[in-house]
């Protein structure tokens, strides 16, 4: 086993992170225990100290005191004491509003205190963890008292957090916002699937294996199918759901990643804005969806009540902050074209939804029939197709599909894995998915985040849809129920084109060594 790890990225340099919004879960959920593994992993500098910036009540010590007590609690893997004591020793707190111009002047003294202390070299990174009305007005204010201003060397990011607007207008409009004070460069549009090991690895499997590049178009691919699957449903965010929904809330950001590392032709070098412009020209490329094309390539679903992991959980209308009659969607299926040489003709199938049967993220790319059915003699009539799977989460690996011989004198054939786990191979890492991108911020390295043009190109392909949806409110809702696959219509997009989604996790050769056909969605008896 070779395990080469040169790493040839450049390191994280001194700075003082920012935090907007301190005192908010993704705190202690995410950023405290990603920088606490990078503090382990050594990949964090010395010259690194944490302002804490928010409304709440907190002082230093006791915003120390509480990221003591509490991020263990919310992390989701376990985080060696000794590292997050020594990381809040190095954490300050400014109580402050952040409309407020005298709280920047307290922040503003705050970080140049720390960075003396520190010696953080008057580098700034801000992150923006705040519900998203706040993010012009911070990075304005921040513009204001001078905190943004590049000079000396020095430089300042800012990490702005999901979700990037509501629309194709609001998320234009954002953008122009933030350039009046940031450069392009400046900024850090961050999406944590892009943090995720499998994510990344997709572009090194296609590019750096020379037998998989060949076979990467639609000469040799049926379609691609992209799962991103939660058996939680709205949890306590009812009300930041309502305004979303499953279309807003997963594809054009998450899902779309997926998408163009699927898709994107090779870059030229793996520079940031080589890699940028090749996932660009994947959303450029979508076919845009007419009216009519709404109706019949995209699927909405609402759950209802039903069984999670053999517990009775509550309809989507009797979640906290949910309106009784609520037509947001928590599914979302839609079909889309890619107009480019590579992928002309080849549906890529896309389907999110919460309540769902397993939690499983994954791409499917399904191979075209053999041209040349060489046993038709046999008892061997239809010869299962090859398919790849991508196994994003929570396995991770890689899986082939293809046909073998079942043993015996009579000839059969069997559909069989070939298997590629990333645990057993590499070992478990805790991992939160923000070291990867929150290093690569303090290294100036802005490859997995995204540019303005590739958030307004995705709003592009979502927008026609968002216009049919807002005229035409959905009807018959909830029309899943919790612990299924989704609506009915979901299987059906597929099924119109003689196709099935794949039948995760259920693959087991049946007793003629064919993996059984998939399962058909059930019309539930919703209960509401
Ligand atoms: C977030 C969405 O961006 O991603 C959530 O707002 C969703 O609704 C989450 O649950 C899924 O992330 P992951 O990493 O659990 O797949």
């Amino acid at each position: 086993m070779n395990h080469d790890h040169t790493d040839t990225n450049s390191s994280a340099s001194p700075c003082v992170m920012t935090i907007c919004g301190a005192t908010g879960d993704l705190t202690k959920r995410k950023l405290i225990p990603a920088l606490c593994n990078l503090a382990q992993e050594k990949l964090l500098p010395e010259q690194f100290a944490i302002v804490g910036f928010s409304v709440d009540d907190f002082t230093t010590e006791s915003f120390r005191q509480n990221l003591v007590q509490e991020t263990p609690k919310f992390a989701a893997s376990p985080i060696d004491t000794k590292f997050l004591d020594s990381m809040c020793e190095r954490i300050y707190y400014v109580k402050g509003d952040f409309q407020d111009p005298d709280a920047y002047q307290r922040l503003e003294q705050q970080i140049a205190e720390t960075d003396k202390k520190y010696n953080a070299l008057g580098n700034r990174l801000f992150y923006l963890a705040v519900a998203p009305r706040f993010f012009s007005m911070i990075v304005k204010m921040l513009g204001l008292c001078g905190l943004s201003k590049e000079e000396n060397g020095r430089w300042v990011r800012v990490i702005v957090e999901k979700p990037f607007g509501h629309d194709l207008a609001s998320a234009k409009q954002l953008n122009q916002e933030l350039k009046q004070v940031l450069t392009e460069r400046q900024i850090y549009r961050i999406d944590h699937y892009l943090g995720k090991e499998t994510v990344q690895n997709v572009m090194v499997f296609r590019f750096s294996n020379n037998i998989i590049e060949p076979l990467w178009n639609r000469n040799y691919v049926d379609h691609v199918q992209i799962t991103a699957a939660e058996t939680v449903g709205v949890e306590h965010r009812g009300g930041f759901y309502e305004t979303a929904g499953a279309l807003r809330d997963m594809v054009p950001n998450h899902l779309f990643q997926l998408l163009t590392m699927t898709a994107m032709e090779p870059p030229i070098s793996f520079d940031a804005d080589e890699v940028r412009n090749k996932q660009a020209e994947v959303l450029h490329a979508i076919q845009p969806l007419t009216p009519e094309e709404v109706l019949t390539c995209m699927v909405r679903g609402q759950y209802g009540s039903g069984n999670i992991d053999g517990q009775r959980v509550v309809t989507y209308r009797s979640e906290p902050a949910v309106a009784p009659d609520s037509n947001t969607e928590t599914y979302v299926a839609l079909k889309l074209l890619i107009d480019n040489w590579r992928w002309a003709g080849v549906p890529f199938y896309l389907r999110t939804g919460k309540r769902l049967a397993r939690r499983v993220t994954e791409i499917v790319i399904q191979f075209r029939r053999t041209p040349f059915v060489l046993f038709r003699n046999t008892s061997v009539r239809n010869l299962q197709t090859n398919r790849l799977v991508i196994h994003i989460q929570p396995e991770e690996g890689i899986s082939l599909s293809f046909g073998a011989k079942v043993p015996g004198s009579v000839m059969k054939l069997g559909l069989v894995n070939m298997d590629f786990d990333y645990c057993t191979y590499f070992g478990m890492e805790h991992n939160t998915g923000y070291e990867r991108l929150l290093r690569d911020c303090m290294a100036g390295d802005a490859t997995l985040f995204q540019r303005a043009d590739m958030v307004e190109a995705g709003w592009s392909v979502i927008q026609p849809i968002l216009d049919v949806w807002h005229a035409l409110p959905a009807r018959g809702f909830p029309n899943y129920a919790a612990g299924s696959w989704g609506p009915i219509e979901g299987d059906e997009l597929l099924e119109k084109d003689g196709r099935a989604w794949h039948r995760i996790g259920e693959e087991e050769l049946d007793n003629r060594g064919r993996i059984a056909p998939p399962a058909k969605a059930q019309k539930t008896g919703v209960a509401t």
